[in-house]
């Protein structure tokens, strides 16, 4: 039963609403996360969020996730395509993740059509816009 989530949003996530509109929406961070927190809730399950801009403090909330977090729902943001510390810290951690993005990273520049953090991931979801987070969500709580 995955009862807690860490949810994790990378570098540039924190200007959801204004960043590049057309590619990834109106809806802020704050609203992803309200979302989230409401779907969680209506679950029994409790989300720890974190955005950062800063790889290595994402890889430390991966490592201090052990022994808290059941699963990890994460947006990397750029990272995905070439963060190959962020993918060992979830390889190393071990625990269930799935890898969302707003945007479908594979109808878009060449350069994001690799994710080096896929591989390490149960899953990814990506191009549905804040509803790609609620699917990830959905899909560690096994629904
Ligand atoms: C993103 C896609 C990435 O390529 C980009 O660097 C982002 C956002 C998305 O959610 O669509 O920062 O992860």
């Amino acid at each position: 039963m995955t009862a807690r989530i860490l949810v994790l949003h990378g570098p540039n996530l924190n200007l959801l609403g204004t960043r590049e509109p057309g590619v990834y929406g109106s809806a802020t961070l704050a609203d992803i996360d309200a979302r989230l927190e409401a779907e969680a809730a209506a679950r029994g399950i409790e989300l720890r969020i974190l955005q950062s801009n800063h790889e290595g403090a994402l890889i430390d909330a991966i490592h201090a996730a052990r022994g808290w977090a059941d699963a990890i729902l994460i947006n990397p943001g750029a990272l995905t395509h070439y963060s190959y510390a962020l993918r060992d810290a979830l390889a190393a951690v071990s625990l269930p993740c799935v890898e969302v993005h707003l945007s479908n990273i594979h109808a878009r520049e060449a350069f994001r059509h690799t994710s080096v953090i896929a591989p390490v991931c149960r899953g990814q979801i990506a191009g549905f816009g804040p509803q790609s987070y609620v699917l990830g969500l959905l899909a560690l709580a096994g629904e």
